[in-house]
């Protein structure tokens, strides 16, 4: 921090008023309009000259604000068009075979187009168009003008469109969307797939991400002693007047909504465009962010000028201290913190890309009940809302960056990231790149990593920084040189190697695991590119073992390996849930990954046990496979129990076939000779008492269908999103884990599907609306599939019919409650 700051910090923090007072704000200026509802859309580039740069503000065809798009669909945001493409054999493997990027020019370009009205009260105002991500490269009009071109699919951008909007009336935003280049190696979706926002503010304002709150301590290891809150805010003056001062005033809220205190800065700002003011107080007693409690606090940034609040901004915030360590690797709040992480790109079943943010929660909540404590966001930037989510349902943020390199437009995209994101806590350490094998080893890469760490640093001295090494650790030029954390990917033969030669470097596991498994599936099915869910080393024809993806480990010895490494820090496994694209080992008919722990549904694998038995302190007892094996009578199944019992004694329709005892961090496995019925087994504790039991039962045919919400009550906003899981019970009620089923869905009352899926990885049904049929539609996979059905923003009871031919079928509702939608665009 510069020597100005440190002395404007000791004046306002003198000047602090740490008593709970009363704020009465009148409101500010300051709106933030959801855009993302009603839009237009066409896919197809049919207008060369739409640009038309010749003059200004001559956007011609779909630019242009005379353009009739009556007869173009009508999406809400977030879209992803990719999602809705059929898959294509001669598309590409890794982006999963949808056929958009190069060699597909006629579904590369979609166009958007919007029309809103402002009202004449906006005279005077800021006005800004925000887009959090579109994937991949747009150009903005508005009202005809070129207000912006921006390209990367990850990083958000926002234009000030004050001077060409029409305050008083009509205004047209219109966006083409060039998807026609790949940015990664995995699916990336197409289309404004995150959300769109109209801003408006008075002419003097907080900046776009102005507002940075840090917590420090006086060992910033050890939350011990007060601790000091520290802000810096950066404005924006727009303004045409001379104006003197500018005060903003900071309050700072507690977790149960208290106002703590009070202090304020002011400046004189002399015409200046851009300015700060500062903040500092101080706190006897807090309460710690953490996964396990995640408490948030809220920053309060009241603007006054010319004796008027010209802004006021929410900014939620944690105090937690968080550090690496050469012996203890990662400290939490002062304490050793093994990550306990998975890798996750940002595609889901049904919708894509275009995620509705209920869904970021239901994928953060699925992650921590498995006793995942950290994500990292691989490989780029996230959503917003995704970091939200894990603010506050408590889980760790590996932020990463998408591409490496110093150059102007890379260090702004870094700049935007970590100016937008600094403030979550659950953010805590940047991840600068991954598998640069084209310069991870040489002087320019380790120069390039050096320039882009060293902007991290000075954005946010409170995070260290790594990235996803995966070799060149030897490297004396390279990478591994310059971070301040050592990021190894897979290679568990080089870590200790590394170590004995560095004792005192900081490390982390950014990426490990890499098992290939498909849900309920037991064989491997080379056909269909199966891979049997028991997460074992195979064997070759010639006997050797093998995994089938080289580089990875199976979960058992990657965690093993970290568990015994406290210094390591812990680590992220590959992948969390399945994705889109590189569906290796596999080529086509195989579209989609099998690295996840839980499917693209978020149907737990038998993996997701394994981890919930070591990952958290829930008796776990778990046994696969399913039981239902007609024509294997007699023939051995291999039958494993994923617990964190002491010991497991298995059964079969009652007999005992052994007693087993569980090391930490392993698995068991038995050889059971097949026969229908009742596979069970005991868990027992130190001690010998049975603490856990569950079993696995031969089911009869399907003969009901059955629906579950994972929420029973939705909000009618538009936006709010209930995810049913579809399976087929036998006549019993239990769950027939090998149905196939074609089920077919249809919605009455205020809601709408946006999305269906099964976690099959060789499946090619629609995960959209099937028009050849004009329904809904899903095939079970392995006894389920999965059905996102979305609010509107009417209430009442939205009912949903799921059926199959001679099977009873499900009726099940859930209550769309009426709920205030968050400020929007009508
Ligand atoms: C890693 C890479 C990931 C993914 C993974 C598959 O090398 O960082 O993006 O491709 O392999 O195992």
């Amino acid at each position: 921090m510069k020597i100005v700051s440190l002395v404007r910090l000791f004046f306002a923090a003198a000047f602090a008023v740490l008593v709970a007072t009363q704020i009465a704000v009148a409101d500010s200026p300051r709106e933030r309009l959801l855009l993302d509802f009603n839009w237009k859309f066409y896919l197809g580039n049919d207008w060369g000259m739409a640009f038309n740069l010749s003059k200004a503000a001559s956007g011609s065809g779909p630019a242009s604000r005379m353009f009739n798009d009556a007869g173009w669909r009508t999406v809400n945001l977030p879209h992803d068009w990719a999602v809705e493409l059929p898959f294509d054999k001669n598309s590409d493997m890794n982006h999963g075979y949808k056929p958009v990027g190069p060699g597909f020019a006629a579904n590369d370009v979609g166009w958007y187009r919007r029309t809103f009205d402002l009202p004449k009260e906006d005279a005077g105002k800021r006005l800004w168009l925000e887009f959090d991500g579109v994937y991949r490269d747009s150009t903005v009009f508005v009202n005809g003008w070129l207000v912006g071109h921006h390209e990367g699919g990850y990083n958000g951008f926002r234009y000030d469109i004050t001077d060409v909007a029409n305050v008083g009336g009509k205004n047209t935003v219109a966006v083409r969307v060039d998807a026609s280049q790949f940015e990664g190696w995995f699916y990336e979706g197409a289309g404004i797939y995150r959300h769109t926002w109209l801003v408006k503010t008075a002419p003097v304002a907080i900046a776009p991400d102005g507002v940075f709150v840090q917590s420090a301590f006086k060992n910033n290891k050890i939350p011990k002693g007060p601790v000091e809150i520290i802000v810096e805010a950066d404005l924006l003056n727009k303004s045409t007047n001379f104006i003197n001062e500018v005060t903003a005033r900071f309050e700072l809220i507690s977790p149960e909504g208290k106002s703590l205190g009070k202090f304020k800065d002011s400046s004189l700002i002399h015409g200046r465009e851009q300015f700060k003011l500062y903040g500092a107080a101080k706190f006897g007693s807090y309460e710690l962010w953490s996964p396990e409690s995640p408490k948030l606090y809220k920053l309060v940034t009241t603007v006054e000028s010319g004796g008027k609040i010209v802004d006021r901004q929410e900014t939620g915030f944690g105090i937690r201290t968080m550090a690496f360590d050469a012996t203890n690797g990662f400290l939490l709040n002062g304490r050793h913190y093994p990550i306990q992480g998975t890798c996750n790109h940002q595609d889901m079943a049904g919708v894509g890309t275009a995620l509705p943010d209920a869904l970021q929660y239901f994928r953060i909540a699925k992650l921590k009940e498995m006793g995942c404590n950290a994500y990292r966001t691989s490989h780029n930037p996230p959503t917003p809302e995704l970091l939200e989510a894990c603010d506050r349902l408590g889980m760790l943020v590996l932020d990463e960056n998408r591409i490496v390199g110093s150059d102007a437009e890379n260090l702004q995209k870094l700049e935007e990231q970590i100016r937008r994101d600094r403030n979550h806590p659950s953010v805590f350490a940047w991840s600068l790149g991954n598998e640069e094998w084209g310069s991870q080893a040489t002087a320019s890469g380790a120069a390039s990593i050096r320039t882009m760490q060293n902007l991290a640093h000075s954005l946010d001295p409170t995070r260290e920084c790594t990235a996803a090494l995966n070799g060149s650790f030897g490297s004396k030029t390279g990478f591994i040189t310059v971070l301040d954390v050592k990021g190894f990917n897979y290679n568990l033969g080089s870590i200790d190697g590394y170590r004995k030669n560095h004792p005192d470097a900081k490390f982390i596991g950014t990426e490990t695991a890499s098992t290939v498994t498909t849900r309920g599936v037991y064989t491997n099915d080379l056909a269909k590119g199966y891979l049997a869910a028991y997460d074992y080393i195979t064997k070759t024809k010639s006997g050797a073992l093998v995994n089938p993806v080289t580089w990875g480990e199976t979960s058992e010895q990657w965690w093993s390996f970290y568990d015994a490494r406290p210094w390591m820090s812990g680590g992220f496994a590959w992948t969390g849930f399945d994705y889109r694209g590189e569906s290796t080992p596999y080529a086509w008919p195989c579209i989609n990954s099998h690295f996840g722990i839980m499917d693209m549904c978020g149907f737990p694998k038998d993996n997701f046990y394994y981890y919930q038995s070591w990952w958290t302190t829930n008796t776990v007892l778990h046994l696969l496979p399913h039981w239902n094996w007609p024509g294997k009578e007699g023939q051995e199944i291999r039958v494993d129990a994923l617990s964190n019992c002491r010991q497991v004694e298995l059964f079969l329709n009652g007999a005992s076939l052994g007693k087993q005892v569980m090391k930490p961090n392993s698995k068991l496995s038995w050889q059971v000779k097949y026969a229908p019925g009742t596979l069970s087994a005991k868990g027992f504790d130190a001690a010998g008492n049975v603490i856990a039991g569950s079993k696995v039962e031969t089911t009869g045919g399907a003969a009901s269908v059955q629906l579950t919400p994972n929420r029973a009550t939705i909000n009618a906003d538009d936006e709010d999103v209930s995810v049913f899981t579809v399976s087929v019970t036998d006549a019993q009620g239990r769950i027939v884990p090998t149905a196939g089923n074609e089920i077919h869905f249809e919605l009455n009352g205020p809601g709408k599907i946006i999305g269906v899926g099964n976690g099959d990885p060789g499946c090619h049904e629609p995960d959209t609306f099937v028009s050849s049929t004009n329904r809904w539609s899903r095939s079970l996979f392995n006894g389920l599939a999965e059905i996102i059905v979305q609010s509107t923003k009417d209430a009442g009871e939205i009912k949903l019919t799921a059926s199959a031919d001679s099977l009873t079928p499900a009726i099940v509702s859930v209550q769309s409650q009426s709920a205030t939608p968050r400020p929007f665009v009508p």
